[in-house]
């Protein structure tokens, strides 16, 4: 189900699969494109092929207007060429890296409009289930996104607010607004619940799940809630929140946090299926 650990918001590299002797000082390094073996490219297009026949009807139209636009069929795209189209799109672009990079690198990158992703795929045993971001996760998951300008805005917002955080010690709270929304959030639109989140949308079994199952909570968007709310990493997410559009997401966390995290050191924490009487549920 593409659960990154706890880590989606960057985290610290060690313990971790890649190759972090060759980057730069940035954690970026070059796609060696020629490296990458029939079998992985076989691997990508048999990948892309599941996923492809999954997310009609149940990814958001933002994200599968990008994906039609990508050329993904062919085999792992070259940076490059995906660049040239998120670039003139939206001014973002992507950058390799060897995998999870530390937190301040992260928000970082965000923070200029560069999002990283891991420049390797997983090995064929990892087929419908990866604990990392891989090549597959962050192109087919987090890509299309960077396509719509307002979640495009988002993301940097998101960079920027990070670096703020770290220095107020308020990690553990934003690192859930990302896994909630950027990894797992859901958008309600007139044609009914979506997915947005990459999480989700680079798996093959949440991706129905998380917008047909009767069994998780789906709870109106609410800030506050979802920095309380621990989240799952080892299994399909037992809440999801759910946002009416990619602006009230942006204007939602526009204002500063800092005052919002004060007072969140006086809260406990709520566990990932928590039921709050005040939960807005959406049926
Ligand atoms: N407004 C947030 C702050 O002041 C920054 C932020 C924006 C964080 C968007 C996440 C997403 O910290
Ligand atoms: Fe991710």
């Amino acid at each position: 189900m593409n659960a990154e650990r706890q880590a989606n918001y960057g985290q610290s590299s060690h313990g971790l699969r890649g190759d972090y002797g060759r980057m730069r000082a940035d954690y970026t390094v070059d796609q060696e494109y020629s490296a990458y073996t029939e079998a992985q490219q076989d691997r990508w297009r048999r990948l892309y092929r599941r996923q492809i026949e999954l997310v009609p009807g149940r990814a958001c139209d933002e994200y599968l207007a990008a994906l039609r636009e990508l050329p993904y069929q062919q085999g792992i795209p070259r940076f490059e060429v995906v660049n040239a189209q998120l670039g003139a799109a939206t001014r973002w672009q992507l950058v390799a890296v060897p995998g999870l990079v530390p937190d301040l690198v992260f928000f970082d990158h965000l923070a200029n409009r560069r999002f990283p992703v891991t420049w390797w795929i997983r090995e064929e045993h990892e087929f419908s289930y990866i604990v990392e971001p891989d090549v597959f996760h962050d192109f087919f998951g987090h890509v299309p996104m960077l396509f719509d300008p307002v979640f495009a805005d988002y993301m940097e917002a998101y960079g920027k607010g990070g670096v703020k955080a770290e220095a107020l010690g308020a990690l553990p709270w934003l690192a859930r607004l990302y896994w909630y929304t950027v990894e797992f959030g859901l958008i309600r639109t007139p044609q009914g619940l979506r997915n947005y989140g990459a999480g989700i949308l680079s798996s093959p079994g949440e991706v129905d799940y998380a917008v047909t199952s009767p069994k998780p909570r789906r709870v109106l968007f609410d800030l506050r809630r979802i920095m309380r709310s621990l989240y799952r990493i080892d299994a399909y997410q037992e809440t999801y929140f759910v946002i009416d559009s990619f602006q009230q997401l942006f204007d939602a966390t526009e204002p500063d946090f800092t005052p919002l995290y004060r007072e969140l050191q006086a809260l406990e924490d709520l566990p990932a299926d928590a039921a709050l009487a005040l939960d807005r549920l959406v049926s």
